[in-house]
């Protein structure tokens, strides 16, 4: 569980639509993360979702229409105490009528007087049939809350409740909670600057049905596209074949063979400020892919002629523009420091991340990850933990790097 996660204080509102019904999912996942979750119900919400389910799954009492003006709970008057204890107010879903009144400041109601009160950042998620979103009144409150500074997470498309197929859904908790968890990172160093992540294995195929690969998951090139969003970069994820949902908010491009990632990162090279190359990019490939099945011939062994692959990390070495920032994995089983070292130098990179995968919860396939950084100054910076704990301290060289200290 992310450290940065703990006690922040999640003010909920929650307007009266279908997707309603969605919400304990939403406000669990919060719990869970280690999150304080307060949350508002408007009157018709109140038809949608049971008060009593989100106070059991909050441990909070449900602030609703008749908490408004009334003295029941002391003194403190809830849309004022509940924006000023928040560290965020979240509205999902967000309905027609909640952005109307949240663009026109309608006060009328509790969740009304909140938002009026509010000035903590704001982040809601529009879910609505597809004709009242794309209604000009819609769009127009979106547009001004928009320039406003408000968050409008775009709704998800798909089968609607009301029949429709279209735009109009609220997303899954886990989109909902990366937009949230984003909102939340402290850190925004990185905004305006592109970041290309490479990630996951190659296949390099051998016939139709049979491909060389390695065991990489991913799962420490993703983590790093999703840490780089989260500190406001534009990201983009080259991935190789692998079994993780792209991450919220990036430009995913997904390729198969090493040329394909090749081609993929040399279109975005230009325009990158920072590079990292987690990928487990396959070394050879075979000289001629065989077009059919290859069969097998009782006892007779089978030879490949396997060639070489580029090597996408030099190639980019020697194209670096001014300012650009390349940094490599070196994924070794000995003189690991030896051989990370001599790639830094090779590839001409400004930091390798040496990883020696036969150690116990580093490399391939764990959540976990141990890595030495060494710097193209001769500095070597240790680093464990999660894959995501690991992509935040990784990342925090990378900004150290580029305000040359
Ligand atoms: N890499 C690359 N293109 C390749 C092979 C590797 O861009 N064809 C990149 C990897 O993404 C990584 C770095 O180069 O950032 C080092 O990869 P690694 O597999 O550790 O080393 P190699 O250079 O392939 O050398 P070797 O396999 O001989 O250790």
């Amino acid at each position: 569980m992310s450290q940065w996660k703990q006690n922040k204080k999640i003010l909920f509102g929650i307007s009266g639509g279908i997707a309603a019904y969605k919400a304990p999912d939403i406000l669990h996942s919060w719990i869970k993360a280690g999150c304080e979750v307060e949350t508002i119900l408007t009157k018709s919400a109140e038809e949608f979702v049971s008060p009593l389910v989100l106070a059991t799954l909050s441990k909070k009492h449900i602030w609703c229409e008749d908490d408004f003006l009334s003295a029941d709970k002391g003194w403190k008057i809830p849309h004022i105490s509940l924006t000023e204890w928040a560290d965020i107010f979240v509205i999902a879903p967000c309905t027609a009528s909640t952005l109307k009144t949240c663009a026109d400041g309608e006060c009328s109601t509790l969740l009304g007087a909140a938002l009026l009160a509010n000035r903590k950042p704001l982040v809601l998620f529009p879910a609505m049939n597809p004709n009242m979103l794309s209604h000009t009144e819609t769009q127009e409150n979106i547009k001004k809350l928009i320039s406003r500074g408000c968050k409008v997470v775009d709704p998800d498309s798909g089968l609607l409740a009301c029949g429709y197929e279209g735009k109009g859904r609220l997303p899954s908790s886990n989109i909902v909670n990366e937009h949230i968890w984003k909102e939340l990172f402290p850190k925004k160093d990185l905004r305006g600057l592109h970041v290309v992540v490479t990630a996951g294995p190659t296949h390099e195929y051998i016939d139709p049905v049979r491909y060389i690969s390695n065991p990489s998951s991913g799962k420490m090139g993703y983590a790093l596209a999703k840490y780089a969003w989260y500190r406001g970069a534009e990201v983009t994820l080259i991935s190789g074949p692998t079994s993780l949902m792209p991450p919220v908010g990036i430009n995913f491009i997904s390729v198969t063979t090493a040329e394909e990632m090749y081609n993929a990162c040399m279109e975005n090279n230009s325009t990158a400020d920072i590079i990292i190359m987690a990928a487990a990019v396959g070394d050879f490939k075979v000289e001629k892919e065989f077009s059919n099945k290859i069969k097998r011939e009782e006892n007779a062994p089978l030879a490949l002629h396997l060639v070489q692959n580029e090597d996408i990390c030099a190639k980019l070495g020697k194209m670096k523009p001014d300012g650009q920032i390349l940094i490599g994995f070196a994924a070794e089983t000995q003189n690991v420091m030896e051989n990370a070292q001599k790639k830094l130098e090779s590839k001409n990179l400004d930091m390798i991340a040496a990883n020696n995968v036969l150690v116990d919860g580093a490399g391939f396939q764990f959540d976990t990850n141990v890595l030495s950084l060494i710097m193209k100054n001769g500095k070597i910076e240790e680093i464990s933990g999660t894959k995501d704990d690991v992509a935040d301290a990784l990342l925090d060289f990378v900004v150290t790097k580029r305000q040359g200290l």
